[in-house]
């Protein structure tokens, strides 16, 4: 048995309010507990963008209802709600934007960008979901604008390039990669379908090999939880996204008893550098405790994710969790839940 810190998911979409058909508050935070996390951060592309004071008031109201983890909030900004920025500073752990095509229509240009980064207090990351070449323009405008970003999800090569040369020349730029951009290839689209797709896509394993290569320049491995139907995902036009907050560390901890990757960078990517970077409260009595040897099958039956699929079923993982503490409290063991909705709390970070 080890015990590791309560892990932070800085990427989650866990779709409540507006979409709880693919998933809710309460299993959603379930689900990240099953997986180790004890804090997510949830994306503002709800079915109604979390882009006003009030929308994101009221996600906090229905999140404090239902979460058995810690939950933190972005707020969202398709340049119209500028004014907005000061006051949701000190509520949300930062903003995200989107400059490329994703699950829901929210998409800005390199002006409006511009202009919220001028916008948003200092202090607080922006996160970006830039993909390929818009990169490095938007690297460019951040920087100029004293601004510190967050490239979400980083899948190429190219991609990651810029942000190594970014990073070299002492940019204030942290990058994050998704489980399955480092487990996942093209070829597995080709078999999984719909349920191979998302935003950013999966890659060839020269990128794949290029980003374990260079690990040494990712900030944080977020897993981009974006659950979608079963049904939905096999319909005529499949939503992007996968979920992950149960595989993840399943994933990584078997990477770690294949001499891959030490616990201690695990630790890293998925607790001290998220909670630096997003200035993450943490308690020294949330942590989890995990059988390193115990091997499984990720089975679709199994999952607490609402959505009830996983883009790595069938594989076998080794490392395993049996119990999650939250501030002292035993709140998951051997699979059950044990303390109710509304045990988690709502986080905010702190100021620089
Ligand atoms: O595949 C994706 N799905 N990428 C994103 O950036 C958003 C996400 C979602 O919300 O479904
Ligand atoms: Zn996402």
């Amino acid at each position: 048995m080890i015990r590791i810190p309560g892990l932070i998911d800085v990427h989650v979409h866990l779709r409540d309010p507006g979409q709880t058909e693919k998933e809710d508050f309460f299993t959603g935070s379930l689900a990240a507990l099953a997986g180790g996390f004890t804090t997510i951060l949830d994306m503002p592309n709800n079915k109604t963008p979390i882009t006003t004071i009030e929308a994101l008031k009221e996600k906090q109201r229905i999140a404090s209802e239902k979460i058995v983890c810690d939950v933190g909030f972005y707020f969202g900004s398709l340049g119209e709600n500028l004014e907005d920025f000061k006051v949701v500073q000190d509520k949300v752990m930062g903003l995200k934007i989107y400059l490329n095509q994703t699950t829901g229509n929210y998409i800005i240009d390199e002006k409006v960008f511009k202009k919220i980064c001028e916008a948003w207090p200092k202090g607080k990351p922006i996160l970006l979901h830039a993909e390929a070449d818009v990169i490095e323009q938007m690297i460019e405008i951040a920087e100029q604008a004293e601004q510190r970003i967050h490239i979400c999800h980083i899948s190429s090569e190219t991609e990651f390039q810029t942000i190594i040369k970014a990073k070299n020349k002492g940019y204030k730029v942290t990058c994050g990669v998704t489980p399955h951009h480092l487990f996942l290839t093209q070829d597995d689209e080709k078999k999984l379908g719909p349920f191979g797709m998302m935003k950013p896509s999966l890659k060839s394993k020269k990128d794949v090999d290029f980003i374990w290569k260079n690990l040494n320049y990712v900030d944080v491995i977020e897993s981009d939880h974006a659950p979608h139907t079963i049904e939905e995902k096999n319909s005529d036009k499949p939503p992007f996204g996968v979920p992950g907050l149960e595989t993840t560390l399943p994933l990584l901890l078997t990477t770690v008893s294949e001499n891959k990757l030490s616990i201690n960078r695990m630790i890293e990517l998925c607790y001290e550098n998220p909670k630096k970077i997003f200035k993450v409260k943490t308690d020294e009595n949330t942590f989890v405790e995990i059988d390193e040897k115990e091997e499984y099958i990720i089975d679709n039956k199994k999952l607490f994710t609402k959505c009830g699929w996983s883009p790595f079923a069938g594989r076998k993982v080794k490392g395993r969790v049996k119990k999650v503490f939250i501030r002292g409290r035993k709140v998951f063991e051997n699979d059950k839940l044990l303390v109710g909705p509304g045990f988690g709390k709502y986080v905010t970070s702190t100021l620089l």
